[in-house]
């Protein structure tokens, strides 16, 4: 029976470009799509910009156009990406749409006419020059807790604590550096408790992965709060029915943005947008999501659907983060890896593969491991798969005039080979890829030994044996046209090429019953060519360069990207610290610290000890008589080895290496630095 399913990707924020973490989910549900496509089933596939909300709002005035403009530019280029990636989207759109503004009207009422929506005045964080409201994200200042300089409103990087904008000390706006005052501002909440009953049973129906439903079960003995919808002008975003300026928070319309998406795609296809969103619809719906959204997808979400009367999700598919090189993606290592960079360098379906043979049904984090990727893909792909095709058909082109034999000569291993499909359809429906690509690889080993074995190259050297050789190689590009059918999903243009070289249709996942016989074959093109690792290398260093200063940001190498200038201090509270000119008398190695020299400093006849890390960088030999510049009324600081007098300014990465700073000739010790 034919099956209705509709499957989304989250929908990317229109305010950057497209990187290899985000292409992980749309890898895997662009796989999942074609799979259900290939099976016959009616399976249709939308994605999106998300293109409301304040960082777009902010970064079209950085820009100094539009947000308009900014988010029909980054469309374009997401669209282009996707589409290089082979991204097969039914409909690519954005969430600010018409379409989008109705539906999301639409729920919104029912919703507050269902008794679902609350308001009241709640107190924000609002920066007087700017005139707005400021986003948690928008405030920095020093953390409650530990005292840590530059965090943001909602939490402390450095210890953790989380709080309020207004909790934070000596808090700043980072849109203006004005202080941020409090004001008061009328909000409006969706009562998500109301749906507690709901959304546990929901929970607990099979609609997501273990380790969701262990995440929401956690949330539901939190309980449920209602959750702050609205935000005022200004405010990229649609205005909210019976106010005057306020906002849908952007999180409220984006998901409604996968129906409108699809709305759109139903008003050009003649299709049936309310049999596949009424209540009871029996089509399918499957979201593809990353772990961290989870909370928007499996509590917010269908309790607004189901508040305003519509269906509910058949499944949500969280996957985990992307690491390379099994570390957090850094641009200063060069594995932050645009979509774009990534193009300039390999070929798309080179990851497609590299990603299928990591990806499970779990929620785990997924690592691109670079030596991994170029050693698989020459391994199994080109040195496994394609093999099986471009060595059965040079005997085939040259010998035989590209005609396959009229019989396969070993029926049982091709019927192996079709009954194996099964297996593999059942571990893509449940988006085992990895299994999938596990049992492919075992099948193309399978049809390698076979080639092996019967070694049409040595029945090639007699006439009598040359029918042997047309019969063997018929049989070899029969499973490999099995397994090109079973691997379509993943590598879509390699499976196009081998189709064409094969010289058949489009083949669907039944064309495998029947196998290719009496039939002339094209010649043979290379389908995939070896990864070189000096193009994965090209690519780390070109990430590093992408990132190299076009405006004012530092490039990735420059130690301003690891250390930012620390927030401004005015000249007084500079003046509180006493810098002057010391010549260092002595130093000597500290035993028992393998950091730490001990320097006895002449400050124009007062002496100093000082404890500095100066040893990675010098011998004692090396400073003695020198000038340097040291922080002179730094309180005393008792260390293990002894108190220190001081602090001798020094510059270096933060680590290792310290290099002392050196006044020019004209400095004498003792004299005052301003
Ligand atoms: O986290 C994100 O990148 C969001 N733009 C995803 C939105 S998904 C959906 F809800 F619209
Ligand atoms: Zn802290």
């Amino acid at each position: 029976m034919q099956r209705n399913i509709l499957v989304t990707s989250a929908l990317p924020y229109a305010n950057g470009p497209i990187h290899l973490g985000h292409l992980v989910e749309y890898i895997q549900t662009d796989i999942w799509v074609r799979f259900q496509k290939l099976r016959g089933n009616h399976c249709i596939y939308v994605c999106a910009d998300d293109a409301h909300g304040t960082p777009i709002m902010l970064k079209a005035r950085e820009l100094g156009i539009t947000p308009e403009e900014l988010i029909e530019r980054m469309g374009r280029e997401h669209r282009e990406d996707f589409a290089a990636f082979g991204i097969g989207f039914d409909n690519y759109y954005t969430t600010h749409s018409p379409e989008n503004r109705e539906l999301s009207e639409l729920i919104y009422t029912r919703l507050r006419e269902a008794g679902h929506i609350d308001s009241r005045t709640i107190k924000q964080a609002f920066d007087p020059e700017q005139g707005m409201f400021l986003p948690d994200r928008y405030i920095k200042g020093d953390c409650p807790r530990c005292g840590a300089a530059g965090q943001y409103g909602d939490s402390c990087e450095v210890c953790g604590a989380t709080y309020t904008p207004t909790e934070l000390k000596n808090a700043v706006s980072v849109v203006s550096g004005a202080t941020p005052e409090e004001r008061e501002s009328l909000h409006y909440f969706f009562r998500l408790q109301d749906f507690e009953t709901m959304l546990k049973d929901w929970a607990r129906g099979g609609h997501v992965q273990q380790e969701v439903a262990n995440k929401l079960e956690e949330w539901f003995t939190e309980g449920l709060r209602e959750w702050d919808i609205s935000r005022d002008a200004p405010y990229f975003g649609f205005q909210i029915p019976g106010t005057e300026d306020k906002y849908f928070y952007v999180w409220l319309d984006a998901p409604i943005g996968y129906m409108a998406s699809f709305r759109n795609w139903c008003d050009r296809h003649g299709e049936d947008f309310d049999a596949w969103w009424k209540a009871d619809s029996d089509t399918e719906l499957y979201h593809f999501i990353g772990k961290d959204i989870v909370y928007f997808h499996a509590l917010f979400w269908p309790a607004m659907l189901h508040g305003a009367g519509f269906r509910k999700p058949t499944r949500i598919c969280a996957h985990g983060f992307m690491t390379v090189d099994g570390a957090k993606m850094s641009k200063s290592r060069g594995t932050f890896i645009m979509a774009r960079t990534y193009l300039n360098h390999l070929d798309p379906e080179y990851l497609r593969y590299y990603m299928a043979a990591k990806l499970g049904s779990h929620v785990h984090d997924l690592d691109l491991n670079l030596d991994d990727f170029t050693q698989r893909v020459n391994a199994d792909l080109v040195g496994k798969l394609v093999n099986i095709a471009s060595r059965s058909s040079s005997f085939i082109n040259k010998r035989f005039d590209g005609r396959l034999a009229a019989e396969l000569p070993a029926p049982a291993l091709y019927r192996d080979f079709v009954a194996r499909g099964e297996q593999i359809a059942e571990a893509y429906e449940n988006r085992e890829f990895s299994r999938v690509i596990r049992d492919i690889m075992a099948l193309a080993d399978q049809a390698n030994q076979y080639f092996d074995e019967e070694q049409p190259w040595v029945l090639a050297k007699d006439a009598r044996t040359l029918p042997r050789v047309q019969a063997v190689c018929t049989q070899t590009l029969n499973l490999f046209r099995v397994l090109m059918v079973y691997l379509k999903p993943v590598v879509p243009k390699i499976a196009a090429e081998a189709e064409a070289f094969l010289n058949v249709d489009a083949q669907d996942w039944q064309a495998v019953q029947t196998p290719l016989l009496d039939h002339t074959i094209n010649r043979f093109k290379p389908l995939a060519t070896r990864v070189e690792r000096e193009a994965v290398d090209a690519m780390v260093e070109e990430s590093r360069e992408t990132l190299a200063p076009k405006g004012d940001a530092p490039a990735a190498d420059s130690p301003l990207a690891d250390h930012p200038i620390a927030d401004p201090v005015d000249v007084d509270t500079f003046g509180q610290i006493d810098l002057r000119v010391a010549r260092i008398e002595d130093a000597a190695v500290v035993d028992g610290a393998d950091k730490l020299l001990q320097l006895t400093l002449d400050l124009g006849g007062e002496k100093r000890n000082v404890f500095a890390g100066l040893r990675a960088a010098y011998a004692p030999e090396d400073l003695r008589g020198r000038l340097t510049v040291v922080v002179a009324n730094l309180k005393p600081r008792k260390m293990r080895f002894g108190v220190s007098e001081g602090m001798v300014l020094a510059a270096g990465p933060g680590g290792d290496a310290l290099y002392i700073l050196e006044p020019d000739s004209g400095a004498m010790p003792g004299m005052r630095i301003r």
